[in-house]
């Protein structure tokens, strides 16, 4: 049986070159041109590529006052006079000196500086008969010379700050990014693109939050910006579908550009031929009017919104709350303290929203109202008595006419000096009160349950886990408890427009904190019971624990039979939403997919290894892969997850929860779990994200069911090549590709000892020259295939089960 599998993987790299050797059949000779550079040539500073119309150059320049080299490319009209970089290959590397454009070895294109570093523009992906080209429309492509419509690469697919005519973006992926200021062309705060909760709208984000959101799209051409359609000759028509917009302009051979400024203002110009200049358009202004532009306390001044002198400062009493970003907010340099405040007045203040209004009374009455309430922290007597409580947001200053009036805003009284004091204080009593009610509400839970009989069979945590927990991390987390009331209004009472999902225990719902901060909210199922243990788990878990690649617990509710968690909001939903739905795999570019490869081992390796407690997830899957704006994977469902004794190496469980096809075979077929359960599902998703497959799936590939067994069928035939998405065209590097698919195979052996620990798989993934062991058989390779849930009966069947056995099914 094992006769017939063959191990020629060397050859699938001959395989490679006969397919493209016999791509390129016929070379012509190309006459001189502007506009090509072919492998043998390369542009050195002070060359530039020009466009065969001449509309767009490409070539060195230095931004503002930065005497950093990039390669950009900008419009050939007012070239000097005033250039605009309306896109630029190594924003976030810079070149210190002079330096050249060209390709290296491995037909990838590449900017080299003096001293020798590189930074690679495009990947060639190996193709032998490769140009570079710069288009007309401002495309900058890598394409084939005998097939020019094979694109292998192009500039369009990685916007900058500019949106040009033809031109694509698209929910999550193709967006454009400001620059940090117009000496740094580096990513900046800013984003936009279609939105993807409602993918019919054009949305400019600041730091992941909504910052302004355009018309609706309703199939009219002008209904996004519908300013647009008072100019007399209406300048564009969009063109949207469910994923990506686009324009043209009217008359349609009109330079016409969106550009997205540092300050987030977002400008429509057009070129005039006539007077030779650039006419703008409309521009969305970065005004006070964004909502929460100056965060919780701080104050927006419409007269100061320039690049260069940020638009907000705090009030009297109040520190920014980051230095030199005051958009973060302003938190008070001593605590309120209910009985000893005094109040400040700002005059000239646009009233907030979200009051309490009372009856006409005089300015003593509505003061002493307020400071009756230790939550009421500001104000005014303006129409009648208004009271604010909590965190203000939205102040503005520097506006006249109506709703503009003196705000009287809740300070404490005493100096500056017993500053420290207050705040250990302030801060001691709150952290010890959070442990004690956990404590509580623990204990309480548990003795309701002694009646009932115990839920999970396995009690996961002990109170003093809890505390150990709290203790362990450092503090700096900002958990808060929320009132169920306060979730109501976040949600709009549950409404089903902010329903983004329901998940195992209970729907999701997305949410607004009065401060601005977008939040999700997991409602768990009230009376279920099932959720409890889950629940539990999730806030001791993970509330303390803080990596870049863990979704982040802001806080939890518990009122009555509610319970709620409250997380971050991630904009663009989970892994699985991209990953199985064909037109959306294809935005998931190679550099996207290894930026999620790496990420979610960076967060399993915080878990295993460098949270003070070690914590086995257990339920690892597409699914539970959030993503940011920024396609930044987080781990999310802590639900499952287990605190681990860092002295055994594995722990058993009589409740085998998990999902099948991404559990390890030890773990479901006898509840044995370790940090190399984890590995294994690891290894299910990496090879998931390389072929774009689902492994629990039911569709059969070669003469396998699953995922796994298919990918070590094509291991041992030396086809693997074969397994890489076809979504991604080639656009990958093979090596780094075949690469993971080896280190998934590693993962997923049947041997829990035989798997590698996630710090050897991140390396073995990263490092390419890391030598690789070949892979054992997977473990579960019968289960897999067959999807049934009987699971003993099949383990018997296990080691007797070859590859060719499983033809005859
Ligand atoms: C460079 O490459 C092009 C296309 O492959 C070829 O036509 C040209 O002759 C080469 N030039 C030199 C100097 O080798
Ligand atoms: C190709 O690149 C590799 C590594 O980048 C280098 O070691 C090798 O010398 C290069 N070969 C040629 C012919 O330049
Ligand atoms: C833009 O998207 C359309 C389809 O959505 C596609 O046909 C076209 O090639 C894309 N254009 C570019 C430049 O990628
Ligand atoms: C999406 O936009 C359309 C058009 O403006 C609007 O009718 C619809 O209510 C929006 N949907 C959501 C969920 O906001
Ligand atoms: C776009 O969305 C609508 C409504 O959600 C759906 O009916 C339609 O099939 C989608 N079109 C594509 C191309 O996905
Ligand atoms: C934002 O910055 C641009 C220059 O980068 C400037 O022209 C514009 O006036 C600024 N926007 C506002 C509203 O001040
Ligand atoms: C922060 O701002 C101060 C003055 O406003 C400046 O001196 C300092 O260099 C800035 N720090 C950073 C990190 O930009
Ligand atoms: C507001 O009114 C004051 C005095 O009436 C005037 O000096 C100031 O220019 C006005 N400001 C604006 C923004 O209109």
């Amino acid at each position: 049986m094992f006769g017939k599998i063959r191990f020629w993987r060397e050859c699938m790299l001959v395989d490679l070159l006969i397919m493209y050797a016999s791509a390129s059949r016929c070379l012509s000779a190309p006459m001189e041109r502007t506009d090509i550079i072919f492998q043998n040539q390369s542009i050195s500073d002070g060359q530039t590529l020009i466009s065969e119309r001449k509309n767009f150059v490409l070539g060195f320049f230095s931004p503002g006052a930065s005497s950093y080299r990039y390669v950009g490319i900008w419009h050939k009209q007012n070239d000097v006079s005033e250039r605009r970089v309306v896109w630029v290959a190594n924003r976030n590397n810079p070149m210190k000196d002079k330096g050249i454009l060209k390709f290296d070895n491995s037909s990838n294109l590449i900017v080299l500086d003096g001293s020798g570093t590189s930074f690679t523009v495009a990947y060639g992906v190996g193709v032998q008969d490769l140009e570079a080209a710069i288009l007309d429309n401002g495309n900058f492509v890598l394409r084939s010379i005998t097939n020019k419509d094979n694109i292998v690469w192009q500039s369009f697919d990685f916007p900058t700050n500019t949106w040009l005519p033809e031109m694509n973006i698209t929910i999550g992926t193709k967006l454009l990014t400001s620059w940090k200021s117009s000496d740094d062309p580096a990513v900046g705060d800013y984003s936009f693109g279609p939105g993807i909760t409602n993918a019919s709208q054009l949305i400019i984000w600041w730091q992941g939050h909504t910052f302004w959101t355009s018309g609706g799209w309703d199939g009219d051409v002008n209904a996004l910006i519908p300013e647009l359609k008072s100019i007399s000759t209406i300048p564009l028509y969009f063109h949207c579908d469910n994923l990506t917009c686009t324009y043209t302009p009217n008359p349609d051979s009109r330079f016409t550009k969106f550009v997205l400024d540092p300050n987030g203002s977002l400008n429509i110009a057009q070129f005039d031929p006539d007077a030779q200049s650039w006419t703008l358009l409309w521009r969305h202004p970065a005004s006070c009017e964004v909502s929460n532009l100056c965060g919780v306390f701080g104050i927006c001044n419409n007269n100061n919104i320039l690049p260069s002198l940020p638009p907000c400062r705090c009030p009297e009493g109040f520190a920014e709350q980051e230095q030199n970003n005051s958009r973060k907010g302003c938190t008070r340099k001593i605590p309120l303290q209910c009985n000893g405040d005094k109040f400040i007045d700002m005059p000239g203040m646009r009233l907030p929203g979200n009051r309490e209004k009372l009856s006409v009374m005089g300015d003593d009455e509505c003061q002493s109202a307020c400071m009756m309430s230790c939550s009421c922290t500001a104000y005014a007597v303006l129409d009648g008595c208004s009271l604010w409580y909590g965190g203000l947001t939205n102040l503005q200053e520097g506006n006249n006419g109506s709703g503009v009036g003196t705000l009287y805003l809740r300070v404490a009284s005493i100096s500056s000096s017993g500053h420290k004091i207050l705040w250990v204080a302030g801060v001691l009593p709150s952290v010890a009160f959070l442990i004690f009610c956990l404590i509580l509400f623990i204990w309480i839970r548990r003795s309701k349950n002694k009646g009932k009989g115990k839920q999970d069979g396995h009690h996961s945590l002990m109170t003093t886990d809890t505390i150990k927990l709290w203790e362990s991390e450092e503090t700096g987390s900002q958990f808060t408890m929320f009132s169920f009331s306060q979730i109501t209004n976040a949600t709009d009472k549950f409404s089903t427009e902010n329903k983004l999902g329901e998940g195992g225990f209970g729907p999701v719902y997305k949410g607004n904190l009065p401060d601005g901060k977008e939040i999700a909210v997991k409602r768990l199922a009230a009376n279920s019971g099932q959720g409890l243990p889950e629940f539990k788990n999730e806030i001791l878990l993970i509330a303390k624990l803080q990596h870049s690649n863990l979704v982040g617990l802001l806080g939890c509710c518990i009122e009555g039979e509610e319970m709620l968690l409250v997380y971050e909001y991630m904009p663009n939903k989970s892994l699985d939403f991209f990953l199985f739905e064909k037109s959306r795999r294809a935005l998931l570019d190679w550099e996207m997919r290894m930026n999620i490869i790496e990420g979610v081992a960076q967060g399993l390796i915080y878990l295993h290894k460098h949270s003070r407690l070690r914590i086995i997830h257990r339920d690892l899957k597409a699914s539970n892969i959030l993503l940011d704006t920024d396609m930044n994977p987080k781990i999310s469902d802590f639900g499952m997850a287990r605190i681990f004794d860092p002295k055994g190496t594995q722990a058993n469980t009589k409740r085998v929860v998990g999902t099948y096809g991404y559990m390890a075979p030890e773990y479901a077929m006898a509840g044995i779990f370790s940090v190399k359960s984890d590995v294994f599902s690891y290894g299910v998703l990496l090879l998931e994200i390389v072929s774009g497959m689902k492994n629990a799936g039911s569709q059969r590939r070669g003469n396998s069911l699953s995922l796994l067994g298919y990918a070590w069928e094509l291991w041992n035939e030396g086809r693997c090549h074969e397994l890489i998405d076809k979504s991604l065209h080639g656009r990958c590097p093979l090596s780094l590709a075949l690469r993971c698919i080896h280190v998934s195979l590693l993962c997923v052996q049947e041997q829990a000892a035989d798997r590698p620990f996630m710090t050897e798989v991140l390396s073995m993934v990263t490092n390419e020259n890391a030598t690789l062991p070949d892979p054992k058989q997977p473990g579960f390779l019968s289960l897999l295939v067959s999807n049934r849930t009987d699971i003993t009966e099949e383990t018997c069947s296990l080691n007797g089960l070859s590859i060719t056995n499983l033809d005859g099914r």
